[in-house]
């Protein structure tokens, strides 16, 4: 092995310098291999300046800073990549420049570090012959085939200080307030925070919920003398014959962009008859630095994807299962997403000390 690249696609998520890290210095410092930095995702393949070399003096520092030294894209999507033609917007695809402008790099491998998107990229790309190992990063825990994304435990940590902080706020005002969580279609960060912030009310979108249950479980509280309610809402909770709310509607290259329940079920609980407040904690789950534990994970992966580079076999992505750290086809990663498993022992634990999750 003797050049390998490494990227970052997607939404940034704490963590992703800790990768960049342990890539540069495991390439080096074990198999004397030089390494490149690629530029905000795959663009930087074919974009001018887009390839940055990496070395021990680069990476020195990174370890606790969130974001990405080398910049992110999350409309990064080589075989959808929308351009103006003749004053129109059109969608075309650039994967054949990219593909030949790895292979002028003479490249042993290409190190992926993203979510679905970016991994579904680098399969795409592995199977027209590029040697990808993939890295599976995001705040919102969903990609398949790893107990756990770095990023996720940060986002976890921040949630749920601000659940701490709402919950006090919320006592001293008697009110109902609202914590609106990312997490797309999964509901791991309003569960996990939920249970571990102290939550009355956990809506997740695997579970549809039922606004009347919901001021039920408000009003019993109150009639037992707590006069204050807490709800942890991912952004992709939606009622019973619902559907999830979207600020920003998708297209060919951009995924649709999810919010507004948490001010929904803010103004249902309000008009009838609780005072209610709503917050939306938005991208500050995603920035700063990140928690131990996804430094530790971050640079586990990122060592791991290099042996697995130097082993030779590729369409692979990095995973945690029984707290080792394997590597698994990444068509098997991205078979089916990860959601919260409602025979989980977290929905059962959750359920057990009496947090709702409005489906009664
Ligand atoms: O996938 C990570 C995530 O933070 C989601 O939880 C959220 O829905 C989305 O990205 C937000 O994306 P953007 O950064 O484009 O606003």
């Amino acid at each position: 092995m003797k050049r390998i690249a490494v990227l970052t696609g997607g939404g940034d998520a704490p963590g992703l310098n800790a990768v960049i890290r342990a890539v540069t210095k495991t390439a080096i410092n074990g198999y004397g291999c030089e390494v490149l930095g690629i530029v905000d995702g795959y663009d930087g393949f074919i974009a001018p300046g887009g390839v940055l070399p990496l070395d021990l003096e680069s990476v020195r520092g990174i370890l606790p800073r969130g974001g990405t030294i080398l910049g992110t894209a999350n409309r990064g999507n080589p075989f959808a990549r929308k351009v103006m033609q003749a004053g129109k917007e059109v969608v075309i695809d650039v994967s054949n420049e990219i593909i030949q402008a790895i292979a002028a790099l003479n490249l042993d491998a290409v190190i992926v570090i993203g979510g679905d998107g970016t991994l579904r990229v680098g399969m795409e790309l592995c199977d027209k012959g590029v040697p990808v190992i993939g890295v599976p990063k995001t705040i919102d825990n969903d990609v398949g085939g790893t107990e756990v994304t770095f990023g996720f435990d940060t986002a976890l940590m921040i949630a749920t200080e601000a659940l701490d902080r709402l919950h006090t706020t919320a006592e001293a005002h008697h009110r109902v307030m609202v914590l609106e969580l990312m997490g797309r279609e999964a509901g791991f960060i309003a569960l996990h925070s939920g249970v571990s912030g102290g939550a009355d009310v956990i809506l997740i979108p695997e579970i549809p919920f039922k606004y009347e249950a919901i001021l039920q479980k408000i009003r019993q509280r109150a009639q037992a003398g707590s006069k204050f309610s807490l709800l942890a809402v991912s952004e992709g909770a939606r009622p019973l014959g619902g559907q999830e709310l979207i600020a920003r509607f998708g297209d060919a290259v951009y995924v649709p962009r999810l919010g507004g329940i948490g001010q929904e079920v803010g103004r249902y609980i309000e008009e009838h008859g609780f005072e209610a407040r709503v917050t939306v904690l938005g991208h500050l789950q995603r920035g700063g630095s990140p928690t131990a534990f996804d430094r530790w994970l971050a640079t586990r992966y990122g060592a791991a994807a290099v042996r697995t580079a130097a082993a030779g076999v590729f369409g692979r992505m990095v995973a945690l299962r029984d707290g080792k750290v394997i590597d698994i086809p990444l068509s098997q990663a991205l078979a089916v997403p990860k959601r919260v498993d409602l025979d989980s022992d977290a929905v059962r634990t959750a359920r057990g000390i009496g947090i709702f999750f409005g489906d009664e």
